[in-house]
């Protein structure tokens, strides 16, 4: 056996001794540590090579999830940190405890972990050091660099992360691109994890075994959002994305790198209900939250995505005071607390396409008469929610931030949507010495850029929702305020040509939504995008949206002309709350089909949603959550027998009720294209 062999044997035995041996690993073997998680199942061995480099591996239950992966960085001015390392050091900590969410789709959360902290050195003359923390949880594992401030990397230029991930076996992954001109608006690939190029996070792998693994990262603060490239195999590298040159992230003094993460669960319901992303981010550092109150919000919206309206001054304008009362009206109708609108500033008239340096976001155009609809939504209980389209322009934005966000205040807003439509790269950043840079929506920059955003909208105690954002790595725990994004393709691009297929929800929710709640604008009852185009979607699948697809923030977002069409289904929408006591993932596999329950927030009412795929479905569940010894009236909303997202049928649904116990299953049929919507409150009496 050469020395590296001797030193994986170690790690092996080590591995099988478990974590009461612990304490004896540090004393036994200094180039190598290992721990498991509060239950055993997983495990994290640390370990270094012949040549001096450091891998961590990791397995669950005795099987290898990730085989030695290699750990370090690039630097654009200095050697890099890779090879001839040592470890110095190595401390355990348990950590158990609950919090609680502000607003979410749990109320409380268990934070409980075992720590392993290893602490490497070079042990060339630079003799740079490091730490990496492992939290090892019972679904997963989060890791992070932590440097120190030292002489020999006053400045650490990161040319890019060499931190792997070794998948032990193959797969099948569901991944989106990286690094492609539209941003994150891209549909998920299914193949084998053996066949991913370059690939954003969340990415979700099913190992041949049913194991299920979500990799992505947790607390992205000033640092570059990690996309991974493939580099052989089955091995995932980090691939930072870039800013407007090298390096891609800049460090100084002591710093971390965001937390690597890991969710392992024996299925794809196990990985949406784990914490492990929320709970490797800070607590609330904002206080008292209380003016964030979740809740649905209609829009002048539909009808600019549809091209039936214009954002732009003149004929085709959306945001006058005669369709903005119009919309209060109906908001106000259905218990809608919030109204966005769009287009209601100045600067949309010319091509604000990738160049927002007219928008200004403190100046209505002549035809929005803000003081008379903040008052007029007052008496009829509906508040504006504002819409800063930078086009891009992030510095021109940072320029109003005061301006922008006193104007949003004044005028009782409690979110402001945000936009950066511009091509990937094309970024518009200005620094003080005048000179322009193009930035990359998820560099360093940009990821700085956004927390400036919520850090500046809560002095004004408001929320902000993201479109064309960074990606969501649990910051909402940090900043209850960030209360949505978009970041993946959203029901607007049903309105256009090339539209979201059937299986794209079911894809979503075990891709995207890992990283935190979505604006996917729900809700377009009619069916109907631009050129009076079909949506690929049964209407009963549009109420399953409300429970699926997880926001504090719901669109209703369709037009009041067409939700007056339908007044049955619009009950669900008007019932089905925003936010959420309990959650669970009650059957699924990714990409055909998921069924979830929530029971509502300070209430007894608890909502089914399901979605498939363009296959005809059964799907059965059993109800046990419900209260044991209470009856529930289920109003379900369910596809018609002849329901299709393919003919004229996609209309049909069936509304009927049910009296329901805890001991009762309930078996749906789901049309292609289809779901169902299921609302449950307790019968009265019983
Ligand atoms: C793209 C966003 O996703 C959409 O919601 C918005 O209406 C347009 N940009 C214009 O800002
Ligand atoms: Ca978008």
């Amino acid at each position: 056996m050469g020395r590296n062999e001797v030193q994986q044997a170690i790690v092996r035995s080590m591995v099988t001794m478990g974590a009461a041996l612990l304490a004896a690993t540090s004393a036994l073997a200094q180039n190598s540590a290992t721990a498991t998680s509060p239950d055993g199942d997983v495990q994290v061995s640390v370990s270094i090579d012949g040549d001096g480099r450091a891998a961590y591996a990791v397995n669950r239950k005795g099987k290898a999830i990730l085989a030695p992966s290699k750990l370090g960085f690039l630097l654009t001015d200095a050697v890099k940190i890779d090879r001839r390392l040592s470890i110095t050091g190595q401390e355990t900590r348990d950590f158990d405890e609950n919090w609680t969410q502000p607003w979410g789709e749990w109320k409380t959360i268990r934070n409980r972990y075992r720590e392993l902290k290893v602490h490497f050195k070079e042990t060339t003359a630079l003799a740079r050091v490091f730490s990496v923390t492992f939290r090892l949880y019972d679904d997963g594992v989060g890791f992070r660099y932590e440097f120190p401030e030292q002489p020999n990397l006053a400045h650490a230029n990161i040319a890019d992360e060499l931190t792997e991930f070794a998948f032990a076996s193959d797969g099948i992954a569901w991944w989106k691109p990286a690094f492609l001109w539209n941003r994150e608006e891209y549909l998920y690939n299914k193949t084998p994890l053996s066949a991913v190029s370059n690939a954003d996070t969340p990415i979700t792998i099913k190992l041949a075994d049913g194991t299920h693994v979500a990799l992505h990262e947790a607390a992205l603060v000033d640092y570059s959002g990690m996309a991974v490239s493939r580099t052989e195999g089955t091995t995932l590298r980090a691939a930072l994305h870039p800013g407007a040159g090298e390096p891609k992230v800049q460090k100084k003094g002591a710093w971390t790198t965001p937390w690597r993460s890991l969710i392992i669960a024996d299925d794809a319901a196990g990985v949406y209900h784990s914490h492990l992303m929320l709970n490797l981010n800070e607590p609330n550092k904002l206080g008292d939250v209380s003016w964030i109150k979740p809740g649905k919000f209609a829009g002048v919206w539909w009808n600019m995505i549809k091209g039936e309206w214009s954002w732009a001054r003149g004929p085709k304008h959306g945001a006058t005071n005669e369709n903005v009362k119009r919309y209060i009206d109906f908001a106000s109708a259905n218990k809608i607390p919030h109204l966005l609108v769009e287009g209601w500033n100045i600067g949309w008239d010319g091509d604000w396409f990738g160049n927002g340096y007219d928008m200004d976001f403190a100046k209505p155009t002549e035809d929005f008469d803000v003081d008379m609809l903040v008052a007029y939504g007052k008496k009829k209980g509906v508040r504006l929610i504002g819409h800063h389209e930078t086009g891009g322009a992030a510095t021109h934005y940072e320029k109003q931030f005061d301006t922008a966000f006193k104007f949003a205040a004044d005028h009782d807003y409690m979110v402001v949507k945000t936009g950066y439509v511009t091509d990937a790269g094309q970024m518009e950043r200005e620094d003080a010495d005048g000179k322009k840079y193009r930035e990359w929506h998820q560099g360093q920059w940009m990821v700085n850029h956004q927390l400036r955003v919520v850090e500046t909208a809560a002095r004004y105690k408001i929320g902000i929702d993201s479109h064309e954002p960074v990606k969501g790595t649990g910051l909402h725990r940090t900043y209850p305020n960030w209360v949505a994004r978009e970041g993946m393709r959203g029901m607007e691009y049903n309105a256009w040509p090339g539209k979201n297929p059937p299986e794209h929800e079911a894809n979503v929710v075990f891709t995207r939504m890992l990283e935190g709640p979505m604006d996917f604008t729900p809700g377009i009852l009619s069916l109907k995008g631009s050129d009076d185009s079909d949506l690929l979607s049964t209407i009963a699948k549009q109420l399953a949206l409300y429970v699926v697809i997880y926001s504090p923030v719901q669109m209703v977002a369709d037009t009041p002309e067409n939700y007056a069409k339908y007044p049955g289904p619009l009950k669900f929408i008007r019932d089905v709350p925003t936010d959420w006591q309990e959650t669970r993932v009650l059957n699924a596999e990714i990409g055909d089909f998921v069924t979830i329950a929530r029971k509502e927030r300070g209430g007894e009412n608890w909502y089914i949603g399901a979605v498939g795929d363009e296959e005809a479905r059964t799907l059965s569940f059993k109800l046990d959550f419900l209260n044991p010894g209470t009856s529930y009236v289920a109003e379900i909303y369910r596809d018609g027998d002849e329901a299709d997202y393919r003919t004229e049928k996609r209309h049909s649904i069936v509304i009927e009720s049910k009296t329901l116990r805890n001991t009762d299953s309930l078996t749906l049929q789901v049309a292609p294209g289809g779901g169902f919507a299921i609302r449950l409150v307790p019968a009265k009496g019983k």
